[in-house]
């Protein structure tokens, strides 16, 4: 592991990991491809439920035209991501919370695998599959143990239509948490960007604006992306290879641990 560390990790990004206080990562698909959750693109099995493709099945217009057929879709990935578990990466990633005075996770993806593997606060631009938003009375309840089995379920608070608190296509990000992402990138000194194509936006513009506020930015993906260019690194491989290593790292915090201690 020392030795793969060495070849990977530059000396630059060692020591920026080591200096920094103020850390951003940006996680899509591809951090929990490990886990067996399928990608949207980059090689992964685009989803396509009873012959819609994702973008109709998964999108605002349906909700709207056949509720109970966006529930049964959902059942099905719920019934999919239930038994699967957090990878390396998603571990590492919470180790990192505790490891900088300032750490902030921004994901894109649905699934909750980060949340099982312990971080905390996590910015969840486009929403959870373990919510559920009223479209009546807009009360959001958390449904993790919750099997849905017969068509729309109805809100524990007003008996309305709830529909999944997932950000679907054509419809806006939840309230804030882009801007609140948006901030963070804009101070922080380093900024991982792992396992995105790097393609949906307003989430690929966050390492955009943290690279141009001079963050150090480094991409974590087994392929290249429209973002690679723009980043000061790029690791290729597998997230849940690449990121433990960095467990082997010495970083300030843990340095001004120590010095406490002694
Ligand atoms: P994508 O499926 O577009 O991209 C997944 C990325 O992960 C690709 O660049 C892969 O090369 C990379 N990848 C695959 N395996 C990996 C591994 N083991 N370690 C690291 N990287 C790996 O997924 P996202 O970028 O997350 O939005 O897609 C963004 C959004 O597009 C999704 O949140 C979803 C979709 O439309 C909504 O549903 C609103």
């Amino acid at each position: 592991m020392q030795a793969a560390t060495m070849s990977i990790i530059s000396d630059k990004l060692r020591t920026r990991f080591a200096l920094a206080t103020n850390v951003l990562v940006l996680t899509g698909a591809g951090v929990s491809a490990e886990s067996g959750v399928p990608t949207f693109r980059g090689g992964g099995n685009t989803a396509v439920w009873k012959g819609m493709p994702f973008s109709v099945i998964s999108s605002a217009g349906m909700v709207e035209r056949d509720l109970p057929e966006v529930w049964e879709w959902f059942n099905y990935r719920r019934g999919v991501l239930a038994s699967l578990k957090p990878n390396p990466a998603h571990e590492a990633i919470a180790r990192w919370q505790d490891s900088f005075d300032d750490f902030t996770l921004v994901t894109q993806n649905i699934d909750g695998l980060h949340q099982s593997a312990g971080s905390r606060d996590v910015i969840e631009l486009h929403g959870s599959i373990w919510r559920t938003r009223c479209l009546d009375c807009d009360a959001r309840h958390n449904v993790r143990e919750l099997k849905f089995d017969n068509g729309a379920p109805a809100c524990f608070d007003c008996g309305g239509h709830l529909r999944p608190d997932v950000v679907l296509f054509g419809e806006m990000l939840p309230t804030g948490a882009f801007e609140r992402a948006a901030v963070v990138a804009g101070i922080c000194e380093l900024c991982f960007v792992v396992g995105t194509s790097a393609v949906v936006y307003p989430a690929a513009s966050l390492p955009e604006i943290a690279r141009a506020a001079g963050a150090y930015v480094v991409e974590v993906n087994p392929e290249l992306t429209p973002l690679s260019d723009l980043c000061d690194e790029v690791l290729t491989g597998k997230a849940g290879e690449i990121l433990p290593m960095f467990q082997t790292l010495g970083h300030k915090k843990a340095q001004k641990a120590q010095d406490n201690f002694e």
